[in-house]
């Protein structure tokens, strides 16, 4: 199968695809340096040794050796085989795969597809019906009585689900294929067989399934790029339950998305903060206000997958909450999932409203530019933190102080290393009156006691270094004896994996290794010169070069199923490798000119 994708639209499909964003998808991703960093899929670890490069697009798994390209994680991650791997990530690129397709692809392509296409035509379908159904004045008149105007509407893509239990059901026709997309799409609901309820039964005659949406306000739910995944709708009145979504489907998860980033992306600003907010409405009536940059989450708290969108949009957020108590409550739970996110240049910020007030009835109460100012002169989460754990505590009493430093502990501990969390250090020995270098210490001595601590509850680390520590420790732990076996080039290129600056130590004319037609040899030349050309060269640098070829899937291989030799003298013995392949080179030339020589000599003799 795979011999039938172009090799050119392959390429194309990985420049057109961000790795980051393929493996972000599936497997939350943390920034750390030049890498994104997260605790491997493929394999069952508590210390992130997984590891994304973005240059390079490509990702490695320091623990067990997982490696590739964007296809080559896609394969692994969704266990699909090549062509459906290209597959997908050509649906995300907007890519028709140019080939001949087997009827089961194509079937398992469509199903998917049409999951998109359904939610899309029903969305539309719903908005139509906002401005055609003969009784579209109830919810025109409604959302005018919630202030909004036409254009917000459209820009929202609001629609009307009208009374009655098959207009969609109609709209997309009675075969039996329709009615399973719709059910697939969350649209419909099956009628259930054993208990039918009377008032159902009357009212479908003719199907099993009956409209999920039925006289509500409609609000798509989109995802970043603007597939419609799912609705929300809005009873007009009273009636209980308030919003009702789209159960999840394969491409509905109520937990990851955000509602508005879509069209806060659209909107074309460039915004350096986003408000994050509870409610649907709060966002309308928010952008309606001419604050754009709100989103809100669908119902659920706010998680570690919500956040990494948001930082990937901008390095400040605000949170609304209520100012009551539960507001409170779910206020520290975000500042407790936002802790890992905190990497210097972040801010997070708390934006308590006033009792019985949510974004959409205090941005009308109090305007514009006031609630902006409001955004603006939120509580930061350093003052958050440190308010909420020194709430019932004493802290001019030693005892206070101590209990603080103890609950501080743990969550200090989740903030990545760097400047921020030195003057969060700083503000707690502030507080306590202690040298922060002292709170340190302590928090040190303790954290070496429990190795785990520093791990945050996502599973990621909290320092920088962390990750080349293990590498580290790994390499140092994993010697393997048939590394003497092996090829010379092969010998050098491992060393070079292990500590790439050992190639600016070679000091002879490396001109002969030009002419190697060995692929290590070939493999090992190029390294050699990519390092020198850029000391900074990485692993992943490397990795990502190799990759593809033979060899290079081998080494992704080797350097995941450990081996690599000693700890110390690394640079020395790859020195002499290089050496010897040098002499063994030259002495092969010298052979082949003598051997010219020998054969033309011959031939003048003739
Ligand atoms: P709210 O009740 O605060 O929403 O619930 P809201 O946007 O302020 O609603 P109105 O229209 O102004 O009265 C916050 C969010 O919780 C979810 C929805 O995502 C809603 O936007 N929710 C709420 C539900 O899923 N179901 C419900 O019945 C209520
Ligand atoms: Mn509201």
């Amino acid at each position: 199968m795979a011999g039938l994708i172009p090799q050119s639209f392959i390429d194309n499909l990985l420049n057109r695809t961000d790795i980051v964003d393929v493996v972000d998808k599936r497997v939350p991703l943390k920034k750390q340096g030049n890498n994104y960093t997260a605790c491997c899929p493929f394999h069952q670890e508590k210390t992130p040794s997984f590891s994304v490069n973005q240059e390079r697009q490509f990702y490695y798994c320091f623990g067990c050796g997982a490696g590739g390209n964007a296809i080559g994680f896609v394969m692994n991650f969704d266990k699909s085989d090549f062509p459906v791997a290209v597959e997908t990530l050509a649906k995300d690129a907007g890519l028709e795969v140019p080939r001949e397709e087997s009827q089961r692809q194509i079937k398992q392509n469509r199903q998917h597809m049409s999951l998109y296409d359904v939610l899309s035509s029903a969305s539309a379908f719903y908005q139509l019906q906002l401005r055609k159904h003969p009784l579209k004045e109830t919810p025109v008149q409604y959302l005018k009585s919630r202030g909004l105007t036409g254009n917000v509407a459209a820009s929202f893509a609001i629609g009307f689900a009208p009374p009655g239990w098959d207009n969609l059901l109609k709209e997309f026709g009675t075969s039996i294929e329709s009615q399973k997309l719709l059910l697939g799409a969350g649209l419909t609901i099956e009628r259930s067989k054993d208990k039918p309820s009377k008032k159902a039964q009357n009212r479908i005659p003719e199907y099993d399934y009956y409209d999920r949406f039925r006289n509500r306000i409609i609000f798509p739910i989109r995802d970043s790029r603007g597939r419609t995944i799912a609705l929300g709708g809005r009873v007009l009145g009273e009636e209980k339950p308030k919003y009702l979504n789209s159960p999840e489907t394969a491409v509905f998860q109520k937990s990851s998305e955000l509602y508005g980033l879509y069209e806060l992306k659209k909107s074309g600003d460039k915004f350096s903060k986003i408000v994050l907010v509870e409610g649907y409405m709060d966002v309308i009536a928010l952008s309606q206000m001419g604050i754009k940059n709100s989103v809100a989450t669908l119902g659920t708290a706010t998680n570690s997958r919500h956040l990494s969108k948001i930082f990937k949009q901008v390095p400040e957020l605000i949170f609304c909450f209520d100012g009551d108590d539960a507001g409170e409550k779910a206020a520290w739970r975000a500042l407790e999932a936002a802790l890992p996110h905190m990497q210097d240049g972040r801010q997070v910020k708390f934006l308590f409203l006033p009792s019985g007030e949510d974004p959409d009835t205090y941005v009308r109460t109090i305007g514009k530019k006031q609630f902006l100012m409001e955004v603006s002169s939120a509580k930061p989460l350093e003052d958050f933190l440190f308010e909420h754990l020194s709430a019932d505590l004493d802290t001019t009493t030693g005892e206070g102080k101590a209990r603080l430093s103890d609950l501080a502990k743990t969550h200090l501990s989740k903030i990545p290393d760097g400047i921020y969390s030195r003057l969060m250090l700083e503000k707690l020995s502030d507080l306590v009156g202690l040298p922060a270098e002292s709170i340190a210490k302590l928090y040190s001595k303790s954290a070496s006691s429990h190795p785990n601590e520093n791990i945050t509850s996502d599973g990621n680390f909290s320092s920088t270094s962390e990750a080349g520590d293990f590498l580290k420790a790994g390499i140092q732990s994993k010697r393997e004896d048939n590394f003497y076996q092996k090829p010379a080039s092969i010998k050098a290129i491992e060393l070079l994996l292990q500590k790439p600056e050992i190639a600016l130590s070679l000091t002879k004319d490396l001109e002969v290794l030009h002419s190697a037609e060995d692929e290590g040899r070939k493999l090992l030349i190029s390294l050699i010169e990519m390092i020198q050309k850029d000391p900074k060269t990485d692993i992943f640098t490397m990795l990502g070069y190799c990759y593809g070829s033979n060899l290079g899937n081998q080494f992704i291989q080797i350097f995941g199923d450990e081996k690599i030799t000693p700890k110390d003298g690394l640079q020395g013995e790859f020195i002499q490798i290089i050496d010897n392949i040098l002499s063994d080179m030259r002495r092969k030339l010298d052979l082949v000119k003598l051997r010219n020589k020998l054969r033309a000599k011959v031939i003048e003799e003739k």
